[in-house]
């Protein structure tokens, strides 16, 4: 599939045909996602592969709606998915020179390199028939002791992957006219 058109028929996936992906296919996802660009080549992203069904269960437990009392509409997608990949970001590194921010947006870098990293993840499952939906709306910390991830590390983004079991309305996007300006911003 050319880059283009996996971008323009990329989807948000919420439901989930069970059939198992296989080792090969989600490692050539993987390998998408460790070519993506990164502050210094610091490549401060670890990925975790969640095929265990009562982890699925624990991360779908840990997802929030925009309200408290709105379900997100990821959850069942993260419990019943056959895979779920926790994107996850080593703290201090993206962003920093000599051990410092040398921005002022501080450490936040790391969200931009994970970013990056599961756009390539999202579009190369996209190319070969999987989908995926970036799920953000969750609480990172309860994931994080859940996985056992180390201090120093932080929970970013999950995503559950397989084919999909459903063919998603296009959600509209701004006109080029609404977001973009020549030489200087315009209000
Ligand atoms: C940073 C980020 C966080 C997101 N978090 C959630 C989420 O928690 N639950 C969910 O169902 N969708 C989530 N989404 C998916 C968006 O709702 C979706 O990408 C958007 O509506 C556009 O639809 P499309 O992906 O089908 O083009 C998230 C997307 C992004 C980029």
């Amino acid at each position: 599939m050319e880059v283009l058109e996996a971008i323009k028929t990329r989807r948000s996936i919420r439901r989930y045909k069970t059939n198992p992906v296989d080792d090969k296919t989600i490692e050539l996802i993987l390998e998408a996602a460790r070519w993506a660009p990164s502050w210094s080549n610091t490549q401060c992203w670890r990925f975790i592969v969640v095929r265990d069904s009562n982890i699925k269960v624990e991360l779908a437990q840990t997802l929030r709606g925009k309200a408290l009392d709105v379900l997100n509409p990821a959850t069942d997608a993260v419990r019943n998915a056959p895979v779920v990949i926790v994107a996850c970001a080593e703290l201090g590194k993206s962003g920093h020179f000599d051990g410092k921010p040398a921005t002022d947006k501080g450490d936040y870098w790391y969200m931009f390199d994970v970013a990056l990293a599961m756009q390539n993840l999202v579009l190369a499952a996209h190319s070969l028939g999987l989908g995926t939906v970036y799920v953000g709306a969750f609480d990172a910390k309860k994931v994080a002791s859940m996985l056992e991830v180390p201090q120093g590390f932080c929970v970013v983004a999950m995503t559950p992957l397989s084919y999909p079991d459903q063919e998603p309305k296009i959600r509209p996007r701004k006109e080029l006219s609404e977001i973009v300006f020549y030489d200087k911003y315009k209000s």
